[in-house]
């Protein structure tokens, strides 16, 4: 049997996971996403052309390949047809040719992203920040038994369940004091999406995905971070599902002896989007500056990204929370002004220093402990080698896979394909 192979981001998201996927998935005739819908926003770049995609697995761009919405995905209908819609135009590729989507997977109904939006006004100042995309609603609903289902679709009394379900979020509306048009409801787009999404094959993801690795590997795409799993992340603020490695078991139904190497992808800096703790966060001119040579603004949302130095601690506790077998650089060329850099190495909290990711970050609790590197103040973009990498950032290199136990495998620099370096 072969192996499902995973990619994953390993800090608040926006690691770089779609220009990756999209770099590896030459060697994989199959991708698949896990968890997570339209909050993620995964960029690639290659030809000269730049593409979004959000639900649609990163993979759906190489020729010959099949991709998968697993089970564990929250799908929008409406965002998934617009996205197919899309990139037929801007490629001549018709999704429904390569993809297939899991019928234990979650739809997100228009009145979930109402609620999303209800639930973040209510909550005022301690909003998540979230995309509003409905994910939160849409999980709530699958862990509390309401949701409604791809493999729905195909059943006689679809409309009902919609209609059960649909009904429940009004009220809920109702409670929170949410007023919204009839228009908002978006009911006959959501039923021309429906009839659309039909053109899709619908399959039985556990049994797809045991079939294809009877033949291939598989590439499961992550979503979001490990820093916005519900169970491990900055609880409260995170997304809605497991984005460390255990939720590829769950969200494609592959037992953990099926999973291969884990990639962990993180950049040579940090961000993070939307509300919550984040321990190495500049407030200063520094990080203005990786904000604007990163252009560190939302690929879904357009919000301007928090930024911050790389925080150690955190991504150690990513790298073992999902078992990471090879690291992923990404955007150390953003680095190359910097007369020096520096990287979180510990935390004191309560007085202490620890290099272990506490219970408790929220804001005052934890203090970052820096060590310095000196900046390599060289140009990286047009390196494509490794010998020709300059000493003082290999060094520094050598630090981080130093400290985190696991070497690292591929460095990026710059957003197109043809910009990486393997290591052999
Ligand atoms: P990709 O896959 C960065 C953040 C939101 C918010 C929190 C909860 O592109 O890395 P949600 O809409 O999921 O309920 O929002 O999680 N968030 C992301 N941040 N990249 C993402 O995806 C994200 N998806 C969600 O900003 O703080
Ligand atoms: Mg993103």
């Amino acid at each position: 049997m072969h192996k499902v192979d995973v990619v994953l981001g390993l800090q608040w998201g926006d690691e770089g996971k779609g220009k990756i996927v999209d770099v590896l998935a030459g060697r994989y005739g199959v991708v698949a996403r896990f968890q997570g819908g339209p909050n993620a926003g995964h960029s690639l770049h290659f030809d000269g052309k730049s593409f979004v995609v959000r639900s649609i697995p990163s993979g759906i761009f190489r020729e010959g390949s099949t991709n998968i919405v697993g089970n564990g995905v929250v799908l929008d209908p409406i965002s998934f047809i617009s996205e197919c819609d899309s990139i037929r135009e801007a490629t001549g590729i018709q999704p429904e040719k390569k993809l297939v989507i899991g019928r234990k997977a979650h739809l997100i109904l228009p009145t979930h992203r109402l609620l999303d939006a209800a639930r973040e006004a209510a909550a005022g100042k301690g909003k998540i920040g979230s995309t509003l995309k409905g994910i939160g609603p849409c999980y709530s609903d699958k862990t509390g038994r309401n949701g409604v289902r791809v493999g729905d679709i195909e059943l006689p009394d679809f409309k009902e369940k919609y209609q059960k379900l649909t009904a429940k979020h009004k009220e809920q509306l109702k409670d929170l004091g949410f007023t919204y048009e009839e228009k908002d409801l978006e009911e006959e787009k959501f039923f021309a999406a429906i009839e659309r999404m039909k053109a899709f094959k619908f399959v039985d993801c556990e049994f797809f995905v045991d079939d294809v690795l009877k033949e291939q590997p598989i590439l499961a795409e992550g979503a979001q971070g490990s820093m916005l799993d519900v169970d491990y992340g900055s609880y409260p603020f995170v997304t809605s599902s497991n984005t460390t490695a255990g939720g590829v078991c769950t969200g494609l139904g592959a037992a953990p002896s099926r999973i291969g190497k884990v990639y962990g992808i993180f950049k040579a800096y940090c961000t993070r989007v939307g509300s919550g703790p984040f321990p190495t966060e500049l407030f200063d001119a520094t990080g203005e500056e990786l904000r604007r040579i990163g252009h560190e603004y939302g690929a879904v949302t357009g919000r301007p990204r928090r930024c911050g130095w790389i925080d150690l601690v955190a991504l150690k506790y990513a790298v073992t929370l999902s078992g990471v077998t090879d690291l992923i650089m990404m955007k150390s060329d953003c680095l190359d002004t910097f007369d020096t850099i520096r990287a979180c190495t510990s935390y004191i909290v309560d007085g202490k220093e620890t290099d272990r990711f506490p219970f408790d970050i929220s804001d005052g609790r934890v203090t970052p402990v820096y060590t310095d590197f000196p900046g390599w103040k060289t140009c990286l973009a047009d390196i494509r080698k490794e010998e020709d990498l300059p000493e003082v950032f290999m060094n520094y290199v050598k630090f981080i896979e130093n400290y985190l136990g696991t070497r690292i495998s591929i460095i990026s620099l710059g957003p197109d394909r043809e910009a990486t370096i393997e290591r052999v």
